[in-house]
């Protein structure tokens, strides 16, 4: 199942890649005027789940775009086809295929392509993480002094969610820096590949993550709510570190959802 999760993500890349400034239709979603879906995030679905039905006709899909096909079956394929479509609206290099089968409920296998930099990351449960195929661990940094962070905003940020300003600004204060990429899957791989210490959001879906955690998990990193609370693809609230600085973003992450502003001093 992995090798097919790679092939149909290097193929819808490969697709979105080459559609980079073609997109004819955008539509507006969920009445969000920034949560836009364009015929490309379609046609890229329509590539993964038509290839990966061939071989598994009775396997069940939750992918962005069509849902939940509620599907009878053990097996059930997470999809997000196209993940970071405001970049890919605009242009900006930065987007990804993210791919992951469960089992009985469980991730078992996680792919993520990055087209634009062709960069491969997978994992399968137990079995470690890589990126074009050379294995990778999560950083060694213990401080946050010297820690990299990356976050993302859900399309309802204005509405503050959880704080979720407020936690942006806290992590400014005790972070060496902040990054915000606009793909939740590149941004958990990063993590996974050392690039960044940690990555927190406060609500993403299921396709937006599935692979990503699996990677950072396999990677040695660590996957949790924002109390450092045991999570699932399903509880939207993402922080996943390399470990050792989980306990403070925990700290930083309480702080602002109890309403507290910090300053680089607090
Ligand atoms: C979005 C991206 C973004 C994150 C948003 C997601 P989409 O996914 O992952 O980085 O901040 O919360 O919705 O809409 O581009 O597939
Ligand atoms: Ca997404
Ligand atoms: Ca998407």
């Amino acid at each position: 199942m992995i090798q097919l999760a790679i092939e149909a993500a290097l193929e819808a890349g490969k697709f979105l890649k080459e559609s980079v400034g073609k997109v004819l239709e955008v539509e507006r979603k969920f009445g969000q005027e920034t949560n836009l879906v364009t015929q490309i995030d379609k046609k890229a679905e329509e590539i993964i789940i038509n290839k990966i039905r061939k071989k598994y006709p009775d396997h069940d899909f939750l992918a962005e775009e069509s849902g939940s096909h509620n599907k009878q079956s053990e097996y059930r394929w997470v999809i997000d086809p196209l993940d970071g479509t405001l970049n890919f609206t605009h242009g900006v290099p930065i987007f990804s295929v993210s791919i992951a089968v469960e089992v009985r409920g469980e991730v078992v296998a996680g792919v993520v392509y990055e087209p634009n930099l062709d960069e491969l990351f997978t994992a399968e449960k137990g079995k470690g993480a890589f990126l074009n195929k050379k294995p990778i661990h999560v950083s060694s940094v213990d401080t946050m002094i010297e820690s990299m962070m990356v976050t993302g905003f859900p399309y309802t940020i204005r509405d503050n969610p959880q704080n979720a300003v407020q936690h942006f600004v806290n992590l400014l204060m005790k972070a060496q820096g902040i990054r915000r990429l606009g793909s939740a899957a590149v941004d958990l791989c990063y993590v996974a590949c050392g690039r960044f210490e940690g990555f927190w959001e406060v609500s993403l879906s299921p396709w937006d993550m599935a692979a990503g955690v699996l990677l950072v998990q396999e990677a040695g990193g660590r996957f949790t709510d924002f109390h450092g609370k045991p999570s699932s693809i399903y509880t939207k609230q993402v922080l996943a570190t390399n470990g050792l600085v989980h306990d403070k973003v925990v700290e930083i992450l309480e702080e602002g959802l109890a309403g507290k502003v910090l300053t680089s001093r607090s």
